[in-house]
């Protein structure tokens, strides 16, 4: 007989509402049974989703957590700063946690959660989805198996997209470091965290960091630049033209980034009228030169050295076409692994023993009718884990718990220190 997990939802943006959507194909395994959301169109949105009684949708996650416990697990997927106190506050009271990351913005605050969730013996899980990403998952297959032998080096990349990076880290949420936290953190601690997972448990040792903000910043403003998109001169000959980014191009994405803009559908005007109001008035129609108080990096390298000998590069980028899409290429001592990054690409795995190139191709599929297709199903693949972990009891059915995630961060975390103090960080 399955077994109905019943859930809450802190915070119903984008990330939860794609959790959300796991109750929604799978009814017979999770039910939402409570939300908490100040802005009050979205928390009404989820209420109606759900079927949630109007008792038990909240303005804020505290008054829902003076009700106790109500459910099995608490989805917290507020701002990166709002992490810490909810996760805490749940895990106390004997919820499960599934925590978008990072898992908070300080060191010692991540630290704090993951002894929550050990002292109160709950499952915790961060959201680190390339885990999940069905192509990570045969590269680990792969190393594990020993056909390259030992790991010498990796190199990967995270090429964010130049559009992408001026939406989120110039224009929005993330693009201030005392109003969210830095870019390493916010974009990158997924990649430190899977080069993590597939060096196994071989412990990195020292961390050192380069980068800074090279573009987005006013002494790049383009001359006759004005300070909004909307009536700029120059803004067709601009890549990260506003105009272009919400009202002419398409994403590949049905909604996105325009919900993240604007998520008001009944406006008397239509949608395409509510959108075009908010890039007059918000952030998000500011020029990107200056105008928009943003301060994170927009490029940065790592260099990690492990315990083996091994070392590891990785290259954090605003300025490539690509989006949110990482490149990989892994030596071994007896072959290589190279990996594009798509969702369906070929792995190439050379032999050098034999001279043998191979394409292996990853195996996990996402069921037919699934809307949790973001990130190519790897959210999907999380949900399906944590629920499964959470119903069996057995914490191995995730791919990482807290404390992991905390050791991934951690590493992050020095990475930053290195780059801003510019020293070598030891990990021992
Ligand atoms: N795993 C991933 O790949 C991935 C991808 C994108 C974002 N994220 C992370 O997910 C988190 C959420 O991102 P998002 O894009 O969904 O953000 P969002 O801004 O769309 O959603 C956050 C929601 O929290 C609500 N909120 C604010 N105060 C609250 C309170 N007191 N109680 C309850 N809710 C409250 C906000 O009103 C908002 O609706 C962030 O930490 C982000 O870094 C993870």
């Amino acid at each position: 007989m399955t077994v109905i997990t019943t859930a809450i939802i802190i915070g119903c943006g984008q990330r939860g509402s794609i959790y959300g959507d796991f109750a929604l194909d799978y009814p017979s395994r999770m039910n939402v049974v409570a939300v908490a959301e100040p802005i009050r169109r979205r928390r009404l949105k989820f209420k109606e989703r759900f079927g949630i009684n109007e008792n038990m949708a909240f303005k804020d996650w505290r008054s829902l957590a003076m009700l106790g416990k109500v459910a099995d697990v608490a989805i917290i997927t507020t701002q990166d700063q709002m992490h810490k106190e909810p996760a805490i506050a749940f895990a106390q009271q004997g919820y499960h946690i599934l925590l978008e990351k990072p898992m908070a913005v300080d060191e010692n605050d991540c630290n704090e959660i993951a002894s929550a969730c050990e002292e109160n013996k709950v499952i915790g899980t961060v959201c680190h989805v390339l885990r999940y990403f069905p192509p990570c998952i045969k590269i680990k297959e792969l190393i594990s198996s020993g056909e390259i032998g030992d790991i010498v080096s990796i190199n990967h990349c995270e090429n964010i997209g130049y559009w992408h990076f001026a939406h989120s880290f110039v224009r929005g949420n993330w693009r201030n470091r005392d109003m969210s936290t830095f870019s390493l953190l916010a974009k990158c601690c997924h990649d430190i965290d899977l080069i993590m997972f597939w060096m196994g448990g071989v412990k990195c040792t020292s961390v050192q960091s380069f980068g800074g903000l090279y573009h987005f910043k006013k002494d790049k403003k383009p001359k006759h630049a004005s300070d909004r998109c909307l009536d700029c001169p120059v803004e067709q000959t601009c890549p990260y033209s506003a105009k272009k980014i919400y009202l002419e191009q398409s994403s590949g994405y049905p909604h996105w980034p325009m919900s993240v803009v604007c998520d008001i559908e009944d406006h008397p005007g239509g949608y395409h009228q509510a959108l075009t109001e908010a890039l007059e008035h918000s952030n998000y129609g500011k020029c990107v030169y200056g105008e928009c108080d943003n301060d994170v990096c927009d490029h940065q390298t790592v260099n990690m050295e492990f315990e083996t000998g091994a070392t590891a590069v990785m290259t954090m980028s605003a300025f490539t076409m690509e989006l949110s899409r990482r490149e990989t290429r892994i030596c071994g001592t007896l072959g290589e692994i190279r990996w594009d990054g798509g969702a369906t690409s070929a792995i190439i795995v050379h032999k050098f023993a034999t001279r043998d190139t191979k394409e292996v191709f990853p195996d996990a599929i996402l069921p037919k009718g699934c809307r949790m297709t973001r990130h190519a199903g790897a959210d999907f693949f999380l949900m399906d884990s944590f629920i499964k972990a959470v119903v069996s009891g057995d914490n191995s059915l995730v791919l990482s718990d807290m404390r992991e995630s905390l050791n991934s961060h951690k590493l992050v975390f020095a990475a930053e220190r290195s780059r801003i103090k510019k020293t070598i960080e030891s990990l021992s």
